[in-house]
């Protein structure tokens, strides 16, 4: 009825705004099925981060991948200092092995990293980037704000100023090589869906759903009583029409979303510094001490509180 209550109003109103559909439920992963889901990338950041991504197996040694009944923790080294000649801080970037098109994927997550000079993201993406598409689900940097929900693409995607969706749009055209790469964002309204706030709430639920029709993105804070119960429980079938207007939504109408987005690998990374969070007018805005780079490496301990607990990741088709 809300729902109805809803479109009758969009409709009213003239924003575009797209029922959701059903799906089944097609993988259930917690606890130790991350480690034989996802590889672990131990690449030179594309982003110029100040990291050095490990292999599973020296993550494993190093306790910076820690799993326990279903908690699965990624973090940094929050241990060491840094040579400032040497190799960036200890840190993960995960890919899932599968790739998914049209599909629902629930992140359950207790705790996000946070902290000055902190990049985390979980995002998917596809191979020849941009042209098979980038979807930022949860991205941040400097515990600076709310979430931003973006797209990447090559040229010829772009969103209408007026979508029904509870954030707020940034800029509007998706193609990379526009206003530097910035994408198409949307700030979320909830200042809980992030940082510091996120995890003084316990975290909560992202859901991102893609249909040629469209890309939504959904949050919803541990205690907020309006996660749907199928959220929540991770049900084995989930209708995405019940779910309320999302936090962020990405229409098909100026985006052939199935031209823009091909087969896309899920990506759990934290990186320090970088193209983002050490751009020097971003980082001097955070209020965050020094330059990004000595902070990141004169203070591990600033770095305990740098690390992803996953409850699990539902995958819906
Ligand atoms: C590994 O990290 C986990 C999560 O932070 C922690 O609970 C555990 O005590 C650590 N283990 C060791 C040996 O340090
Ligand atoms: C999904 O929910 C919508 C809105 O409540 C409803 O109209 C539709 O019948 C549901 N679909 C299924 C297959 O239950």
């Amino acid at each position: 009825m809300a729902t109805r209550l809803a479109s009758i109003l969009c409709l009213a109103l003239g924003l575009r705004q797209v029922l959701g559909a059903t799906y089944s439920q097609t993988s259930s992963i917690s606890g130790s099925q991350f480690l034989s889901a996802f590889t672990w990338q131990a690449i030179t950041d594309p982003t110029h981060g100040r990291v050095r991504y490990v292999d599973q197996a020296s993550a494993l040694n190093q306790n910076l991948t820690f799993v326990s009944g279903d908690h699965f923790v990624i973090q940094p080294d929050f241990t060491n200092t840094l040579d400032p000649n040497g190799a960036g801080r200890d840190s993960n970037r995960i890919q899932s092995n599968q790739a998914y098109e049209t599909a629902v994927m629930i992140f359950n997550i207790r705790h996000m990293p946070q902290g000055c000079g902190t990049w985390p993201a979980v995002w998917t993406v596809g191979a020849d980037w941009p042209n098979n598409g980038e979807v930022d689900i949860l991205e941040g940097v400097n515990d600076q704000g709310s979430n931003t929900a973006t797209l990447h693409t090559s040229s010829g995607c772009s969103m209408p100023a007026s979508r029904s969706m509870t954030g707020t749009a940034l800029q509007n055209n998706c193609n990379v090589a526009v206003n530097s790469n910035a994408g198409c964002g949307v700030r979320l309204s909830d200042t809980r869906s992030y940082g510091p706030t996120f995890n003084a709430n316990g975290g909560g639920w992202y859901a991102m759903e893609r249909r040629n029709t469209g890309i939504k993105v959904w949050f919803w804070s541990r205690n907020d009583g309006s996660v749907p119960a199928e959220v929540k429980n991770g049900a084995t079938s989930i209708n995405t029409s019940n779910w309320g207007t999302p936090a962020a939504f990405f229409p098909d109408d100026s985006c052939d979303i199935s031209s823009h987005f091909g087969p896309n690998n899920i990506v759990i990374d934290l990186t320090f510094c970088g193209d983002f969070a050490g751009n020097s007018a971003i980082y001097a805005q955070s209020g965050c001490p020094s330059t990004c780079v000595d902070f990141v490496n004169n203070n591990p301990s600033a770095f305990r509180n740098a690390y992803f607990d996953f409850q699990w990741l539902k995958i819906y088709q």
